[in-house]
């Protein structure tokens, strides 16, 4: 048995050796036949008129009063688009949905860890939904009050992010893999006036206390008046008189209808806090017409979606922008069944996946490279169990995919039938900006394609010019409905940190990438402070800081360092208080004081003691040289340093472990 394995590996890993050759692959002509978007059309009409493109997208949506207005670029870069229309995101979710008889559609086939199933429907959504909303109405939170989510991944966080929308109050959902130390400071920033949670949250058959954690920081976050605790395992949980309410019996006692509120575009939808080149995160700020617009036509078009046969999953997590787009808004608002499962790919076993691919017949499967690359890791053998031929269509975020592990999910999963799409986009943009529509263009392993219908995207070189062929900085020409409209509370941190670098009408991504003769985009890496492991974004400025609140520890400095498994890793250089030798038990715990500070997804890979680091003589640490030593590449320019020999000291130091076979 083992054997043969062995021999089908081997035949596996010749067939994508050929396969790495070819430089495009066509969509299959079964697949462009029956594609919502056949050709290049789209993209012609809206470089020919994008105000119209754009008016024409929002006017699909259902409006209270309709826009007349498209972009408002008076202020740059503080944009507002369709300004005086007004709507609400939970009709365009579920009343419309209701409205057109189709209540009794799945929403989502929910998949719990040990393999509980549940089916929420429209209505089951639509219920529930108006009904937390008056929950939060009689506990005085109202529009533009900020509601925190700290959910896992069950269908209550779905019904908590609709009902804050159905009455105006902006929620901040916080990735359930932070630690309750950084939901802490994601409250305090948002000043937020109540929080939903849950008892406990369970992974790979362990359960985390989330209530009793949270409690530990909620007398520091006085602006939370009222929390609401959606029991999920049931476990015994301290509640606090007039604060705190169950979910569950906080639904059924309340009214069953909630008019929706009637907002306008530019209305705050949503803050979602992620990592810049500084230690406070940011809160990226959407709001709701522009939002939903450019969110509901990506969902339809680059996923080719038809409401009445297709079944949609991306597993991403809701705590994340693309399960905000993508679990949520965009398949809601098309009216599509999706699959929301709770647990890890690899539990209870690794083809977990692929069963419920099978059983819930998905047809197109959305994920980050570093899961198809863990996939690929596990074998061949776990997709092979299970029936994967009502998939047609498979899509990748977060990272750049290497060309391998992107042959690998053509061949093993999409079963040489399904085209791929590379999606390139950030919280910031709030939908999908880069990619092909799949039965129009074809695909290059590990390009992402080309801008979207009305988005402009260029390479530029650091003065703003247009780079041909070579690679230079990603940058977004014109503002598009779905952008951001500012960080939280911080508008001079939103014109500096996006619009500095070009002037006012030139969003500046933070990637480097490069085109080619087929103006294909191939997206190459942040050129910031920010970290991408297994696509989730970390700053090296919030990982240091929370290394330094160390007693032992003087100072740190991160890194993000090529990885083959997660994209990248974190590495960190640690210098230590006075004589103190570094010890294994003090790498963990470093560790543990990150996993505390921000979670588990942020403890450094590798620690690298220190007798000093490599800073410039105006005391600016070079991390450039950093990567240089962690990577063993050749060392880069070293004279403007303070003192050159702490590089040479330190290079020699992760040589020597590196032989003697330290590293993880
Ligand atoms: O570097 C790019 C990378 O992820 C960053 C955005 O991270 P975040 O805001 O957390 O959003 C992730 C999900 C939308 C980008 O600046 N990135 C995202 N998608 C791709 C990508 N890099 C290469 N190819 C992609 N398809």
């Amino acid at each position: 048995m083992e054997a043969a394995t062995g021999k089908a590996q081997e035949r596996l890993e010749a067939e994508l050796g050929e396969l790495l050759e070819r430089e495009s692959f066509e969509p299959p002509e079964d697949f462009v036949a029956a594609a919502l978007v056949g050709d290049q059309s789209l993209h012609e009409e809206a470089a020919r008129d994008p105000s119209a493109w754009w008016a024409k997208l929002a006017s699909e949506l259902d409006w209270f009063s309709e826009p007349t207005e498209v972009l408002d670029d008076s202020n740059p870069p503080f944009f507002k688009w369709f300004a005086d229309g007004t709507l609400n995101a939970s009709v365009n979710c579920l009343d419309r949905h209701i409205a057109a008889g189709n209540g009794d559609r799945v929403a989502f086939h929910w998949h719990g860890e040990e393999g509980e199933e549940r089916e929420i429907t429209y209505a089951d959504l639509f219920r529930d939904t108006q009904r937390l909303a008056n929950v939060l109405k009689e506990r005085g939170v109202g529009a533009g009050d900020v509601v925190g989510i700290y959910l896992p991944m069950i269908p209550e966080v779905a019904v908590a992010m609709l009902a804050c929308a159905r009455i105006g109050a902006p929620h901040n959902v916080v990735f359930g893999g932070f630690s309750p130390e950084a939901v802490k400071d994601r409250m305090e920033f948002s000043e937020a006036k109540a929080l939903i949670t849950t008892d406990e949250a369970r992974r790979k058959g362990k359960t985390a206390q989330i209530k009793p954690a949270v409690d530990d920081f909620l007398g520091e976050v006085p602006s939370i008046e009222t929390v609401i605790v959606v029991r999920n395992t049931g476990a015994e949980v301290p509640m606090t008189d007039g604060r705190d309410l169950f979910y569950d019996l906080a639904i059924e006692a309340a009214e069953a209808e909630c008019e929706p509120a009637e907002l306008e575009a530019e209305h705050p939808l949503y803050i979602l806090y992620t990592s810049g080149s500084t230690a406070k995160p940011k809160g990226i700020l959407h709001t709701t017409g522009g939002y939903l617009t450019g969110v509901a036509w990506t969902t339809r078009l680059v996923f080719d979606l038809k409401p009445d046969s297709d079944v949609f999953w991306c597993s991403a997590d809701v705590g994340w922008v693309t399960g905000h787009s993508y679990i949520v808004y965009g398949p809601l608002m098309n009216g599509v069944t999706s699959v929301m499962y709770e647990g890890a790919p690899d539990y209870p076993d690794k083809d977990v996946w692929w069963e419920l691919c099978e059983r819930y017949g998905v047809t197109v499967f959305y994920t980050a490279p570093t899961a198809i690359r863990a996939c690929m890791k596990w074998g061949a053998e776990y997709p092979a169990r299970h029936d994967l031929s009502a998939l047609r269509l498979l899509g990748t975020v977060g990272e750049p995919i290497n060309p391998k592990a992107w042959l690998w999910y053509w061949k093993v999963i999409g079963r040489e039938r399904c085209p791929i799409v590379d999606t390139w986009w950030q919280t910031e943009t709030g939908h999908i900006m880069i990619t092909t529509l799949p039965g129009a263009q074809a695909t290059k392993p590990g390009s992402a394609g080309t801008p979207l219908p009305g988005i402009d995207a260029a390479v530029l070189d650091q003065h703003g010019n247009e780079v041909e062929g070579g690679q230079g900085l990603l940058a977004l020409r014109k503002p598009w409905p779905g952008m951001l409209r500012t960080l939280y509370k911080e508008d001079d941190r939103y014109v500096e940190t996006y619009f500095k670098k070009f002037g006012p009408g030139t969003y500046f991504v933070g990637d480097a990438a490069r085109r080619d003769s087929d103006r294909y985009f191939w997206i190459i890496g942040r050129v910031d402070d920010v970290i991408n492991v297994s696509g989730h974004r970390l700053s090296t400025a919030e990982v240091e800081s929370a290394i330094v609140s160390h007693a032992k520890v003087a100072e740190s400095a991160v890194i993000g360092q090529a990885d083959e498994d997660t994209g990248q890793s974190i590495c960190a250089f640690v210098t230590l208080e006075g004589d103190l030798e570094g010890t294994d038990e003090l790498v963990a715990e470093i560790r543990e004081r990150v996993a505390l500070r921000i979670g588990k997804l942020a403890r450094p890979k590798r620690v690298v003691w220190a007798d000093d680091l490599p800073k410039t003589r105006s005391g600016k640490i070079m991390r450039r040289l950093l990567r240089d030593i962690a990577e063993g590449r050749e060392l880069g320019d070293v004279t403007t340093l303070r003192d050159p020999q702490v590089v040479e000291e330190l290079d020699e130091v992760v040589k020597r472990r590196a032989s003697e076979g330290e590293e993880e």
